[in-house]
């Protein structure tokens, strides 16, 4: 009796003295390019580091199935949520219900349109300073020399594609020589890239109107760069390349000389976003309402092959 006594004491003992882990959902948006993908990975690797449970949903890009992932999150009493939103609108009524259900939410790498107080913060680079980094080292580069510019834009709707297009808009303002022609989106993809730049090759005298490309990410520029080999140009030469993200095959293409500029965009957003929900559920400390990484512009004279390799693992 008295052995099974202390067995019992012993066991409940070891279950109070071991805090339990913390559950944490994560809603993301998909896998639509080589930065959301080491996104993915790294937040996931955050958090086995952390001892945290990661509750992941793959959205497939549609708001819709993050909406229910926020939704199942609350149902299931989740510590906190991490959500990459797919667009800026529509989020205010499941954002309340979590603020409701006194379930902390950390937006990462894109912003929504709703009040602040709907969340504890958002870890993520200034959007629109990115498209002003490319486009002021596109102005740079191209001088005087008349430059028809094309565009590939983002996901329709999303914070990147608003403010990358701006960024770049307020850095080119003023410069008469440069002049955005076209301008149409490739959905953040590889495909999306290569065929919208298809049909801007066929529109542009097969090319040959056209001085440089900015993407809004480095996964369109490099299927912008398959379709401008594919019509017998030279990317990197005969079409400047800028994009937005810096994932290791950019960095390959630039080394080639296909590609001439990026801007760098950290995946590692759950690190500084872990951070935050661990300081706020221990005492309360509110973070700032923007916790803002770096971006950093690449040119091929950066030692690109340097940087593939430093980067080639990481989960991209
Ligand atoms: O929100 C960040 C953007 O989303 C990245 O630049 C892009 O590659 C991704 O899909």
């Amino acid at each position: 009796m008295i052995r099974t006594l202390l067995v019992t004491a012993a066991i409940s003992i070891a279950a109070t003295g071991v805090s339990a882990a913390q559950t944490i959902g994560f809603s993301q948006i998909g896998s639509e390019s080589g930065w959301r993908a080491a996104e993915t990975t790294l937040t996931r690797k955050e958090a086995e580091k952390r001892g945290i449970d990661l509750k992941f949903s793959d959205a497939q890009q549609r708001q819709e199935n993050q909406i229910s992932a926020i939704r199942s999150f609350i149902a299931q009493g989740v510590d906190a949520i991490l959500l990459a939103p797919v667009v800026a609108t529509g989020w205010d009524s499941v954002l309340e219900e979590a603020k409701e259900a006194e379930i902390p939410v950390v937006l990462l790498d894109r912003q929504v349109d709703s009040s602040d107080d709907l969340y504890l913060t958002a870890v993520g680079s200034d959007l629109v300073h990115e498209g002003e980094v490319a486009g002021q080292w596109l102005a740079e580069n191209v001088g005087d020399q008349e430059c028809r510019i094309v565009e590939l834009q983002g996901t329709t709707g999303s914070s990147p594609a608003i403010d990358r297009a701006k960024g770049f808009r307020n850095a080119i303002e003023g410069k008469d020589n440069l002049e955005i022609v076209r301008s149409q989106t490739g959905d953040f993809t590889r495909t999306g890239g290569k065929e919208v730049m298809e049909s801007f090759l066929q529109a542009e005298n097969g090319g040959q109107d056209i001085c440089a490309l900015y993407a809004h990410n480095d996964d369109m520029a490099i299927g912008a760069i398959q379709a401008i080999k594919e019509a017998g140009l030279n990317p990197g030469e005969d079409i400047k390349i800028v994009s937005i993200d810096a994932v290791p095959d950019i960095f390959q293409a630039m080394a080639a000389g296909d590609a001439n500029a990026t801007v760098e965009l950290t995946p590692n957003m759950a690190g500084p976003a872990f951070d935050a929900l661990e300081a706020y559920m221990a005492d309360g400390t509110m973070p700032e309402k923007f916790i803002q990484t770096e971006s950093k512009l690449y040119t091929q004279s950066d030692d690109p092959q340097a940087e593939y390799e430093a980067r080639k693992d990481l989960g991209y």
